[in-house]
């Protein structure tokens, strides 16, 4: 196996897990930031984020000597036989995709590279934005050096947040697209370790195929949201029917949790940016587009259950368990909690909200009127109502006893987390989402 001097372009969830699990496999690993913090962070072996098992990674891999953390882009750009560019392409205010920080670093590493060197897009970009990066990159080193090799290969990633490490250690696949072989043999070598399957194709297929993945999730999820909502209006129940499903394999049992819509960083801006770019070249996305529109009711629809239960939420007490858009994040980026939050607030409910990862992010987005808390007795207690938006375990845990310190034991779960019935029979009224 080769080793290699590779450099990761931005120390996110992406790329600094990536940069370790490359380390771990051998290779001799540069992260490089713009933020300083960060890597001041980083060389004292404090990740930036919270994201389980991240801590003893970063860890052990700093202990083995092959990986280091930089701002220096220039000399980190400059000894690197590969560069994978990891930096975020968040959403315009059009829903394009913002490629913003990838010219920024596409820049800096046309002005560095100085030795044969595949550039590798792992951030999520339109297809045909790697070919198109590729020809002024080496138009600018051709002009230093006209003997060097560059070239750019798409590699997009898989990982979901609240499991990075797992899935980077174990991926479901790796898709590599790329125009030679001398690219699709380095980065083979690079993942072999991993022992997944690799799939190799043009570059504007694997972009593609990221956005079709994601785009594929959010429709998938819409689809099971909406069922639920028939569930609702008839009586089913969205488990039974969703459990019953799932044992055709072509429809499987992943990702088919209802609840209050999806959230995060990536499936709400990679249905965006689809849509975006389909668009532009003439075409309407309709399925994605479906669900996006399905998403957004969904978001809402078990406050204005609650409303109406409740009588309204002008001066009642409102706990509010969990606001990151999933668990085993800290990440409130889309999370479905900050809508909810922000129209219980605007009808006068005084919220006291429990999360135990994320109230340090919360502080700077949430207005001062809600109580933030890591303690879910001091949410429950003396609650009017009580709305579970994230899947913490420690709220996964609760018994329906613990529910009884409020008010009125009225539980709005936008989870699924509970037994209707069970909560019942232990004087909770309890509502969920497709039961
Ligand atoms: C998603 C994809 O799952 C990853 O494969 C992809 O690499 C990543 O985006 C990315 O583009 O970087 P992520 O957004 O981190 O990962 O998290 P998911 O687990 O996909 O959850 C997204 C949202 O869907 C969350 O709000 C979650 O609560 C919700 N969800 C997920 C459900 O409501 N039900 C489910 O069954 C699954």
């Amino acid at each position: 196996m080769m080793n290699y001097n590779i450099t990761v372009a931005g120390v996110g969830y992406v790329g600094l897990v990536t940069g370790l699990a490359l380390a771990n496999s051998g290779n001799n690993v540069t992260c490089c930031d713009i933020n300083e913090e960060k890597i001041r962070m980083l060389k004292q072996g404090i990740p930036p984020f919270f994201e389980p098992g991240l801590d003893n990674l970063l860890g052990s891999t700093i202990m083995s000597n092959l990986i280091h953390f930089t701002t220096d882009w220039k000399s980190a750009y400059s000894g690197a036989d590969i560069i994978i560019i990891a930096v975020s392409s968040p959403s315009n205010a059009n829903g394009s995709a913002n490629l913003g920080y990838i010219e920024t670093a596409m820049k800096q590493i046309a002005a560095s590279i100085s030795k044969d060197c595949l550039v590798v897009m792992k951030s999520t970009v339109p297809p045909g934005t790697t070919n198109a990066l590729e020809r002024p990159l080496r138009e600018q080193v051709c002009r230093r050096n006209t003997s060097l090799w560059v070239e750019m290969a798409s590699n997009p990633e898989f990982l979901a947040q609240g499991t990075a490490v797992y899935d980077t250690i174990h991926p479901s696949r790796i898709v590599i697209g790329c125009k030679s072989d001398r690219a699709e043999s380095m980065l083979k070598d690079v993942y072999r370790p991993f022992k997944a399957p690799i799939i190799c194709m043009d570059c504007a297929s694997a972009e593609l195929t990221k956005y079709a993945s994601n785009c594929f999730l959010a429709v998938k999820l819409s689809y099971i949201n909406e069922i639920a909502n028939i569930c609702e209006l008839t009586g089913a129940s969205i488990h039974q029917v969703t459990m019953a499903m799932s044992y055709d394999t072509r429809i499987g049992k992943e990702y088919m949790k209802a609840g209050i819509g999806f959230g995060g960083s990536c499936l709400p801006k990679d249905t965006r940016a689809l849509t975006y770019f389909a668009n532009e070249k003439g075409y309407s996305l309709q399925t994605v587009q479906a669900a996006v529109s399905v998403n957004e009711i969904q978001k809402m629809k078990l406050c204005y259950k609650a409303e109406k239960e409740i009588g309204g939420f002008q001066d009642k007490k409102i706990a509010v368990l969990g606001l990151t858009f999933k668990s085993g994040t800290d990440d409130l980026r889309e999370a479905p909690s900050l809508k909810n939050i922000s129209y219980i607030s605007s009808k006068g409910g005084k919220i006291t909200a429990y999360d135990p990862a994320c109230i340090d992010n919360a502080k700077k987005i949430v207005s001062s009127n809600v109580v933030l808390t890591t303690d879910l007795n001091k949410a429950l207690n003396m609650a009017d109502a009580c709305f579970i938006f994230t899947e913490w375990d420690d709220v996964r845990h609760l018994k329906p006893n613990d529910f009884l310190k409020m008010k009125k034991p009225i539980v709005f779960d936008g989870r699924n987390l509970f037994d209707s019935k069970t909560m019942l029979k232990n004087g909770v009224l309890y509502f969920s989402i497709g039961n």
